[in-house]
């Protein structure tokens, strides 16, 4: 065998082997999370031998290890194959075809192992790489811009169990695909020229420069970053405790966005350098980059940045030689799950549990990581931080409009000539966008991935901005050639897919909704399914715990309102038909009680 994973949980020497996995990645890092993973990857699941060993090593219950592993879905407990291939699924870089062919040529049945372990192939929700086409991952790697030939040598490589050393490298390039620069991305900062600037300012003058900044969170709430930094700062320690924390929310899992995988790529030095500008006002001397699984690759070159940093001096004790200034960065990787982008979720998973959402009263600014106050912010928010602190407060204001200042970073995909990394001052209008990724005859854009809107071409005058459409950065264009129905029954599968099962109402409701929608795409539907599947559209909306579940029925209510036809033209029946024959489900009860008069019939 030509790789070195162990697979076989009956061989003597792996408790040895298990005992040694769990070591080293505690000598790297003794995160929950990281160790499992290295697990994961070593031996392809995690046993249950495997959890008892990690509770034991890392002093933690059982069950929270067992609840963890069941919750993240790239954790398995049977063994994934040697080569665990992940196609995403996601309307702009997913593609169902090409994930059966590499199933037929490789003989594997989707979402499962081929008997002898050599591969497992199966879906996951959007993987980021929506400008490069269809994507898959194979071991946590990305392969972006697949086509049936890829398809056709990925398989062959399979078969020859070909290390991935060797497959093709320019396979596994990810490109930025930056396609219009502004504010931000025609980046001038030096590392350290934020922080140099913030050094003469102070903690106080700095604050109330981002404050004067206008600048807003840009991961989709628009709150207002500096209130947020301030109230962390004002915030009672509590009695166990006096640390602060800085977050920064690097999840992006909202299908469609992709900004942030660009940013941390080529532009770490602003990210790292906002969050500890963020440190230094909130007191804070530890920081946390959250990544999603999906972007693991980037890694290494994180890592790299942040060494540099240290050599700097910009990162550590006594930064730029401020005594007192001490501040440092750790990463944590996630494990695929789109929930633990919302904060507080984050948070959890951060502190090594399951990604539920926390309720909230109390925010994380009073009770976050480790129930101290903590700043969570998104990548794109800590960047423009450090450009502001550059530049100052005027010069970000000077752009965009008056309730949003500066710009926003777009990830543009779908049905364009040019999808990619565009920023724009806010204001900008949607078909402004549309005509420069070379757009046409457009039908639909969904605004803000599917948690945001659907938009038809008679809104394509809106402009993207806090006041009329704010979004988290995805611009996902639908040409006329596109079934809507297909793209919102996409989305139906990944809210429902995604729901971590907390309250009733989302996870029931995401169910429900899924399923109406797959009978309706089916021609099976009646109009009954339509008023049944609004009506707990809105009850997810109102009753939801989290953003989740409050937003995981805009696509189909967006689409019900503007895009009736595409329901209509499939229902079978206007009126309510029943899903089966009541009258003839009473037969054996009419036999056994010896009736069969009228009133023992329904009809
Ligand atoms: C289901 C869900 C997923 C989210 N995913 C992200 C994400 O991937 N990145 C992000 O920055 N914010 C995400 N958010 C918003 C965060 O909860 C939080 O508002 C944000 O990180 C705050 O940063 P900001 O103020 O800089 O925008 C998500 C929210 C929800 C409800
Ligand atoms: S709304 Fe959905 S995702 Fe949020 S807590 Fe409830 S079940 Fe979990």
């Amino acid at each position: 065998m030509k790789h070195d994973a162990i697979t076989s949980s009956n061989s003597a020497d792996t408790t040895g082997a298990l005992r040694s996995v769990i070591a080293g990645a505690c000598a790297e890092s003794p995160h929950l999370l990281h160790v499992l993973h290295a697990l994961q990857q070593r031996f392809l699941h995690i046993s249950h031998e495997a959890i008892h060993a990690v509770a034991a090593q890392l002093d933690v219950p059982v069950s929270q290890v067992e609840s963890v592993v069941e919750f993240y879905s790239f954790f398995h407990k049977t063994p994934r194959g040697r080569y665990d291939i992940l196609f995403s699924n996601c309307t702009s870089c997913g593609d169902t075809d090409l994930m059966r062919l590499l199933c037929q040529r490789l003989d594997v049945v989707a979402g499962k192992t081929r008997t002898d372990g050599l591969a497992s192939i199966g879906q996951t929700s959007c993987i980021g790489m929506c400008d490069h086409g269809a994507a898959l991952l194979v071991n946590g790697q990305p392969i972006t811009g697949l086509d049936a030939g890829m398809i056709t040598r990925i398989a062959e490589l399979v078969i020859t169990e070909t290390p991935l050393a060797d497959w093709p490298a320019e396979w596994f390039h990810v490109d930025d695909n930056i396609r219009r620069t502004g504010l931000l991305l025609n980046d001038d900062l030096a590392a350290g020229d934020g922080l140099r600037a913030m050094l003469a300012h102070g903690a106080a003058d700095t604050l109330n420069e981002i404050i004067q900044s206008g600048l807003r969170g840009r991961g989709g709430a628009g709150f207002s970053t500096g209130m947020k930094w301030k109230f962390c700062r004002e915030a009672q320690r509590e009695a166990q405790g006096d640390a602060r924390y800085v977050v920064c929310n690097a999840d992006e899992g909202e299908p469609g966005t992709f900004k942030d995988r660009v940013l941390l790529h080529s532009y770490a030095d602003s990210v790292f350098e906002g969050m500890t500008i963020c440190g230094f006002v909130i007191g804070a001397r530890k920081g946390f980059l959250y990544l999603r699984g999906e972007y693991r690759y980037l890694l290494p070159q994180l890592q790299t940045v942040l060494a540099r940093r240290r050599e700097l001096g910009l990162l550590g004790n006594n930064i730029l030689g401020q005594p007192g200034f001490d501040f440092d960065i750790g990463i944590v990787a996630g494990a695929g799950a789109y929930i633990c982008g919302e904060e507080s979720a984050l948070i959890e998973s951060l502190e090594g549990k399951r990604g539920m959402p926390r309720n909230r009263p109390p925010f994380p600014v009073t009770h976050g990581y480790l129930g101290q106050p903590t700043v969570v912010n998104n990548v794109e928010t800590f960047a423009a931080a450090a450009h502001i602190m550059r530049h100052g407060s005027a010069w970000f204001r000077s752009t965009g409009t008056e309730k949003s200042a500066g710009s926003k970073i777009l990830s543009v995909s779908g049905d364009c000539a040019k999808p990619g990394i565009y920023e724009y001052p806010f204001g900008v209008t949607i078909q402004q966008v549309l005509d420069d990724c070379g757009a046409q005859d457009v039908q639909a854009v969904q605004i803000g991935g599917p948690s945001g809107t659907l938009i038809g071409s008679n809104g394509f005058n809106r402009r993207l901005g806090f006041e009329d459409m704010s979004t988290g950065g995805s611009f996902m264009v639908f040409g006329r050639e596109r079934d809507l129905m297909e793209v919102i029954v996409n989305f139906a599968h990944f809210f429902a897919h995604e729901s971590c099962g907390f309250c009733t109402p989302c996870r029931v409701g995401t169910a429900l909704l899924r399923n109406g929608l797959d009978k309706i795409a089916g021609g099976r539907g009646t109009q009954y399914d339509l008023d049944e599947m609004q009506r707990i559209g809105m009850l997810i909306k109102r009753r939801s715990h989290c953003g989740l579940g409050q937003t995981a029925a805009n696509p189909i209510l967006d689409s019900l309102q503007r895009f009736p036809h595409i329901f209509e033209q499939r229902l079978v029946h206007r009126d309510f038909v029943p899903h089966f024959d009541l009258d003839a489900a009473l037969e054996e009860a009419r036999r056994i009680t010896h009736r069969d008069d009228a009133a023992a019939h329904l009809k």
